[in-house]
């Protein structure tokens, strides 16, 4: 069993896409063990994509995630982070393969629905980040 954090980032949100993006992990063997709304200022936005600090669309970036509010959510299962991912499609919409949440939902690279980790270090570190050891559950 693995673990990831997923974001429906506040274009999701807007678009009321919460249920479609949560359908759509839980349909495919994903389970939501924590899950919350939040509204990122911007160093909490600086602060998750720190390794991104330095790139060109940081700044940018930055901004969007800290204007409206997210829903973060840990998913657990087997191979949770690659599932994840492949539900998601690529970051671009454009080269995101047919069916995927960003192809069918996203505008562009930046304001793309939905967020995952990328390895299990990553993951690690974001879900620390949004969650504490009582609001993630076992059932
Ligand atoms: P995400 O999976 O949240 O991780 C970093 C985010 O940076 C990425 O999705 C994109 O939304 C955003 N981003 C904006 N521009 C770019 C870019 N040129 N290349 C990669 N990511 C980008």
């Amino acid at each position: 069993m693995e673990r990831t954090l997923s974001i429906v980032k506040p274009d999701g949100v807007k678009k009321s896409l919460i249920g479609e993006v949560v359908r759509r992990f839980e349909r495919n063997g994903l389970k939501v063990v924590g899950m919350k709304m939040i509204h990122m200022d911007k160093k909490e936005a600086e602060g998750f994509y720190a390794v991104h600090r330095g790139k060109p669309f940081f700044e940018s970036l930055t901004d969007f995630m800290s204007s409206g509010p997210c829903v973060v959510m840990v998913l657990e299962g087997e191979n949770a982070i690659q599932k994840t991912r492949e539900l998601m499609g690529a970051t671009d919409p454009a080269q995101a393969k047919e069916g995927t949440l960003r192809r069918q939902f996203a505008t562009n690279v930046e304001r793309n629905v939905v967020h995952g980790s990328d390895g299990p270090d990553t993951a690690a570190f974001e879900i620390s980040y949004f969650f504490n050891a009582l609001e993630i559950f076992e059932y």
